[in-house]
């Protein structure tokens, strides 16, 4: 497929799109895609994340409906674009594949496998990985020119930023078709080259990391460091409610991969951060992190 065609997956909106992974970051990206016209099948090995998912996705533009960004009709033709599947076999005609499953590298690399074959050759594959090597996870596949990462950020339907990677195979035309598709939902695409963690998680990371060794040696508690960063620099959350949103095993993962890749100890990840997570405080999908939040809320 030659650059003309793949653009046509932003400019057709018919074209159809796989999304594999139900979580938080999967079910945003498939709420964005079918919200702009595009036709998804969101996949996911539990029945159970799939499910819970898809309602999320019904919610997301109920509230779409309530703000009148959107009319119910409108909503129900988005709905009528969703397809469901605990089959990635069903993901053979998409001409983009969006991976959005956990932040390791087997578990990612296993879906990418298993895919290649099922896919036709020409579909391009995209993970939404927030630090491990597109390079490396475009070197499982048979179509390492047409990878690409697509960096989206939580909330998805809120957050303008979709970091486009470039692995050191990705052809021009790859990247140019990411960014056309980032731009036909909505967002700003920035191009950024494959390294760890790539531009957001290389900043944003070390800053959560330094706001955890601050709480663990008590310069201030936990409101007192996100209300310094709130009020003083301006950043509409603090570190450590970040750190809640994004979910504390995710956070952990991504310095790990800084620190291993980097082999700097500035991306050491802190003792206190490795503690919550073993205990299993992971921030509000858990309802308990550096705060507590009702059940309901988390
Ligand atoms: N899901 C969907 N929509 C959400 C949401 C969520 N979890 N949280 C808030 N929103 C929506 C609200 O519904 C509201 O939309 P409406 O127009 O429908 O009212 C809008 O966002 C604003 O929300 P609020 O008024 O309740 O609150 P707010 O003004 O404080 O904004 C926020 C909430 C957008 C989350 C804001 O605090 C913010 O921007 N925080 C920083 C988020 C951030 O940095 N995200 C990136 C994390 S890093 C990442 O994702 C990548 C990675 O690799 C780790």
């Amino acid at each position: 497929m030659g650059e003309k065609e793949n653009h046509q997956i932003a400019k057709s909106p018919n074209h159809s799109i796989g999304v594999v992974g139900a979580g938080t970051m999967g079910h945003g990206i498939a709420q964005v895609l079918v919200r702009h016209g595009f036709e998804v099948c969101l996949t996911d090995a539990s029945e159970k994340f799939l499910k819970a998912g898809a309602e999320r996705i019904a919610r997301g533009l109920s509230r779409d409906v309530e703000k009148a960004r959107l009319t119910e009709e409108e909503r129900q033709q988005a709905l009528g674009r969703l397809k469901t599947t605990t089959h990635l076999a069903d993901l053979a005609a998409a001409d983009l594949v969006i991976e959005a499953v956990t932040e390791d590298f087997e578990v990612k690399a296993g879906v990418f496998r298993s895919l290649d074959p099922i896919c036709r050759p020409e579909a391009i594959f995209a993970s939404n990985t927030s630090s491990i090597s597109i390079t490396r996870l475009a070197a499982q596949t048979k179509r390492p020119a047409r990878f690409v990462g697509l960096h989206f950020f939580n909330p998805v339907p809120v957050m303008k930023l979709v970091e486009v990677v470039a692995g050191v195979q990705t052809a021009a035309e790859t990247l140019q078709a990411a960014e056309d598709l980032a731009r036909a939902v909505g967002k700003t695409p920035v191009r950024v080259n494959d390294f760890p963690g790539f531009v957001s998680n290389r900043v944003l990371m070390p800053m959560i990391n330094e706001a955890v060794f601050c709480l663990m040696e008590g310069v201030a508690d936990a409101k007192g460091i996100d209300d310094v960063m709130k009020l003083g620099m301006n950043h509409p959350m603090g570190p450590l409610e970040l750190a809640d949103l994004i979910g504390l095993d995710v956070c952990l993962d991504i310095l790990k991969v800084l620190y291993e890749s980097l082999r700097d100890p500035k991306y050491r990840p802190c003792p206190l951060l490795e503690k919550m997570v073993n205990a299993g405080w992971l921030g509000r999908k858990t309802a308990r992190g550096f705060y507590e939040y009702a059940a309901n809320k988390a």
